[in-house]
């Protein structure tokens, strides 16, 4: 069932586990994340960037994201705007049926980086009163991971100050923060082994009583990049956050765990292999069905690590 965010999180909360919420942009995606969180029997957030949005039109992946809730009934659903930018973007999603947004108040309308509390608490603000009054949940975020946030993928990064973390979330009335403790989006996160900030992860769990969300949380596996270059692909130096430091933050009070660049790799190396291996193939499902179980086997295994499994 379609269900908000906040009742996932506040549950998986109370229960010490995490839940990944996975992006999508077409059909395969949503049905290889709904097998996997039926067969794990695992409660699930399905989230569209805006980029999703425009690439499939609201329409197409608004309505996709329902079939899963459709198909699934007693699986617990949310469907969530990610890194949305404006009080237009949150509505638009809200309208539609979404049942969590995402504000990211480091990013201004026109793409570009705004690093301005004010701004931030402002346009916040607006987007949780407009979802609050219909039953929506709302993700918003304080400091910054760098990656396309900066819209230049400089990876500069500002650790959340806990403080400001802290007055944020009694200024707005969020119902989940996601903080920069050092993780990055896409795929290479990092030149060295990472070691997220626990300690900054510690004092905000001390000083904030909400979900707390890990964006950038894609372990970039080097298995899965080792399949990709093994079928023509070019993938060098690419690295995640190791698994072992997502379970220590899911132990240390992250409940809300992104995750869209592992799922992407599994695709490309699925449909990599199919075309290498049988060029003569043409037909998508082919290859589309394929990149499909890929994807499921990779989410029932985060859905099991993270400790999602079960909790349906
Ligand atoms: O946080 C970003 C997600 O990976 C979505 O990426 O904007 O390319 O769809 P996208
Ligand atoms: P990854 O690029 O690490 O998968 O992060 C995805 C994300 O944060 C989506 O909002
Ligand atoms: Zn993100």
């Amino acid at each position: 069932a379609l269900v908000p965010a906040k009742q996932i999180l506040d549950e998986a909360k109370k229960g010490g586990y995490g839940v990944g919420a996975y992006n999508v942009n077409n059909m395969e995606q949503i049905q290889a994340i709904m097998d996997a969180a039926k067969e794990t029997q695992s409660p699930v957030i399905i989230q569209a960037s805006r980029g999703a949005l425009k690439y499939a039109s609201f329409t197409y992946l608004g309505y996709l994201m329902k079939a899963a809730v459709i198909e699934n009934p007693d699986i617990p659903v949310a469907m969530h705007l990610d890194h949305g930018n404006s009080l237009e973007s949150a509505i638009k999603a809200i309208d539609l049926g979404f049942s969590s947004v995402m504000i990211d108040g480091s990013l201004l309308e026109d793409g570009k980086t705004a690093s301005d509390y004010a701004y931030n608490v402002k346009v916040t603000k607006s987007v949780v009163e407009y979802a609050h009054a219909r039953g929506v949940s709302v993700e918003a975020e304080i400091g910054t991971l760098g990656g396309i946030e900066d819209g230049v993928g400089s990876g500069t990064i500002h650790l959340t100050d806990p403080q400001e973390a802290k007055k944020f979330v009694e200024a707005t009335g969020v119902d989940s923060l996601a903080i920069a403790i050092g993780t990055s989006h896409g795929a290479y996160k990092f030149k060295e082994t990472p070691k997220l900030a626990f300690d900054v992860l510690k004092e905000i769990r001390g000083l904030i009583n909400i979900p707390i969300v890990l964006h950038g949380a894609s372990s970039v596996p080097k298995a899965l990049i080792d399949e990709v270059n093994k079928y023509g692909g070019k993938m060098p130096g690419a690295q995640g956050v190791p698994i072992e430091q997502l379970q220590e933050s899911v132990k240390l009070g992250v409940q809300k765990i992104n995750v869209d660049t592992d799922g992407r790799l599994a695709i490309t190396a699925a449909i990599r292999k199919v075309f290498t291996e049988t060029p003569e193939k043409f037909d998508p499902r082919d290859y589309l069905g394929p990149a499909r179980t890929a994807l499921k086997n990779l989410i029932v295994t985060k859905m099991k690590d993270f400790g999602t499994a079960g909790h349906a």
